[in-house]
């Protein structure tokens, strides 16, 4: 795993970016995987103004998404569909047909599930697929104790990422306690990964991301076992780091 530590979130951000506008520049009809949460929000914006500046080009571009609400609507401002609309996808001349949410108000969700893994597969699978990380170090939302076999899902949120993600919505209880998530398999299936993190709270996670065991009681130490994986980190996140894991 490479892991760049940089000195702030602005840098990290503008490196995230530039890393995922130069894989678009050398596959203009790539497939992205894109995360959600606060941590790819600079990311995002750095993106929209590479694209003003004519540096993305999105129009052959295909996204799928992590993960969803179980029972929200896109039309709801808490919903995943909603904060990419809102972040990137607006600002950018992405395709609408090229963009994959899972439903989240699907009426079969083992259908939703397999149409969505199918879709990736049609498209030729996940060239890069960016991660934020959890403090518990959930990826998507495949919580601790996650099968590492598991493919895109019905999962039920941890009462830590409940708490974490209320800061999105009115009040705790508003948080949905189920969301369709892709798999930890799903997720190592992408031929590169470049997953983030910022601020102190989680600097636990990305310890144990890269010199923890590799375990499902942290989902995102599965990492280790991937063969193309950068890690960017402030310097909160990586202050736990030591030289050599
Ligand atoms: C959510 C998302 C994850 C994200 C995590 C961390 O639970 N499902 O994909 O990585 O939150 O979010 P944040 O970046 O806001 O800390």
């Amino acid at each position: 795993m490479r892991v760049i530590v940089d000195k702030d979130y602005q840098t990290l951000s503008r490196r995230a970016a530039l890393f995922l506008a130069g894989e678009i520049i050398r596959k203009p009809d790539t497939v992205l995987g894109l995360a959600t949460g606060s941590t790819p929000v600079g990311t995002y914006q750095q993106l929209v103004k590479l694209h003003q500046e004519r540096m993305a080009d999105f129009s052959e571009v295909t996204t799928f998404n992590l993960d969803e609400y179980y029972g929200v609507s896109p039309d709801n401002q808490c919903s995943y569909a909603w904060f990419m609309d809102h972040h990137l996808f607006g600002h950018v001349n992405v395709q609408r047909n090229n963009i994959h949410i899972p439903n989240g108000l699907t009426q079969d969700v083992e259908l939703e599930c397999r149409n969505y893994e199918d879709k990736i597969q049609q498209a030729g699978g996940i060239e890069v697929q960016l991660l934020g990380i959890g403090r518990n170090g959930h990826i998507g939302f495949n919580e601790p104790s996650s099968e590492f076999a598991a493919h895109t899902s019905l999962v039920e949120l941890d009462q830590g990422t409940i708490e974490a993600n209320s800061r999105f919505f009115d009040s705790r209880d508003q948080v949905p306690r189920q969301a369709i998530s892709m798999g930890i398999k799903s997720i190592m299936k992408a031929r590169r990964i470049l997953l983030l993190a910022n601020g102190s709270e989680k600097a636990e996670a990305i310890y144990n991301t890269l010199c923890g065991p590799i375990t499902p009681q942290c989902p995102a130490s599965v990492l280790q076992l991937h063969p193309d994986v950068t890690i960017m980190v402030d310097k909160e996140a990586g202050k736990d780091l030591p030289r050599e894991c």
